[in-house]
């Protein structure tokens, strides 16, 4: 079986950057790329040896344009996956059309509960008890995507949304390599809203 090309996409901190390059993927991260070139995650990719690339979506003036420039970008990897990790942008068709069933995101929250942003406070202001965050691939609704997987963890008492967001971090650092592993391994099957994961292959 041929190794997978990743490629990741950041806004940020590139949190879940380290859990990655640690894990055993079954693949291998071409390329990580932000719309942002100050991008903390950049540091962490370039001290890793990881090409990176930067499109920063100031220079376009629509989303569409933005989109259809980074997907160019990404394509000169040749990825056969694309990981969001912290990637803060709304994507339009233009991007999840170019890699339909091959576009993963990581949300801090167990969807299809709290899409979109400020997870760990509404999560907070609510009462909830239980909290978690979710794997899934990408398609045209935000955060609405086939799950691949998730975990969840308890809301204490005393949590403050810091302290929430560090222990769905915590979390978020095992099911991302996970899921990219079980990509990288063939082992996703979607069916409609539904991802079935497939048994380990017996050796041939
Ligand atoms: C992660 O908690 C991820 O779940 C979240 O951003 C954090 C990583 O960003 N993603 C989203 O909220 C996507 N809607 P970071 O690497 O900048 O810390």
């Amino acid at each position: 079986m041929t190794r997978k090309r990743i490629a990741i996409l950041i806004s940020g901190r590139g949190s879940n950057l380290p859990a990655l390059f640690r894990a055993d993927l079954g693949g291998d991260i071409v390329a990580i790329g932000s719309n942002k070139a100050d991008a903390k995650g950049l540091d962490l990719a370039r001290d890793a040896g990881i090409p990176t690339f930067v499109v920063s979506h100031k220079a376009f003036a629509t989303r569409e344009a933005f989109d259809a420039a980074m997907v160019d970008e990404l394509n000169r990897h040749r990825p056969d996956l694309v990981v969001l990790s912290g990637f803060m942008r709304i994507l339009t068709p233009v991007f999840v059309d170019a890699f339909a069933d091959r576009l993963v995101n990581v949300h801090p929250s167990l969807l299809p509960s709290y899409p979109g942003l400020d997870t760990h406070r509404k999560v907070i202001d609510e009462g909830v008890k239980i909290a978690g965050c979710t794997v899934h691939f990408v398609n045209g609704e935000l955060d609405g995507g086939p799950i691949i997987a998730q975990a969840a963890v308890n809301v204490e008492e005393d949590d403050t949304p810091q302290m929430l967001q560090q222990k769905v971090l915590a979390q978020e650092n095992q099911i991302l390599p996970y899921a990219v592993r079980l990509f990288c391994d063939n082992r996703l099957q979607i069916n409609g809203k539904r991802v079935r994961v497939l048994p380990v292959a017996a050796p041939a």
